[in-house]
């Protein structure tokens, strides 16, 4: 089995989870309480998730080769946009009473922007991270080796998302 197959599942699991969301995203007011029970959850589901990515990582860390490391980076990079947007998102719904409409505009581009960001970062990490976690995982020793000092410019390079405006 892959290590990286936990992670997958939970990619399958946020995905419909997602899909469920984004269907009901349009009755935002005329069913806040819903919506914000639900981007409620999948905050939890999504910060579960993510800090598993971020133990596996760092355990698997010494035996990742140069080009995994500077993938690392780039997603890691993201995740902290992700924790970021979650924080957002569970403060906005906190605000509130049970049922209230206030600051859905809000919550709901939050929640977009979320939705977006996590459909692109899972594929991108299923695509190349995982595979190279999983290489790692399979033949650790053999592809750790010192970064090189491309792969120091490339993580410097990494570029964070943007929250919405
Ligand atoms: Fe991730
Ligand atoms: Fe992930």
């Amino acid at each position: 089995m892959n290590v990286t197959e936990g992670l997958r599942n939970d990619h399958e699991l946020l995905r419909r989870r997602l899909a469920r969301l984004e269907q009901w995203l349009p009755a935002a007011y005329a069913a806040p309480a819903l919506i914000r029970n639900q981007v409620w959850l999948l905050a939890l589901r999504a910060e579960e998730h993510l800090a598993r990515e971020e133990t596996l990582i760092e355990a698997l860390r010494d035996k990742l080769a140069p080009e995994t490391r500077r993938e690392v980076a780039w997603r890691l990079a993201e995740h902290q946009d992700h924790w970021q947007t979650l924080q957002t998102l569970k403060g906005l719904i906190e605000r509130n009473g049970a049922g209230a409409a206030d600051h859905m505009d809000q919550i709901v581009a939050y929640t977009a922007h979320l939705t977006d960001g996590l459909r692109e970062h899972m594929a991108e990490e299923e695509r190349r991270l995982f595979v190279m976690m999983d290489r790692a995982a399979r033949h650790g020793a053999e592809a750790a080796r010192p970064a090189s000092a491309e792969s120091a410019g490339a993580i410097e390079a990494s570029p964070a998302m943007s929250p919405p405006g």
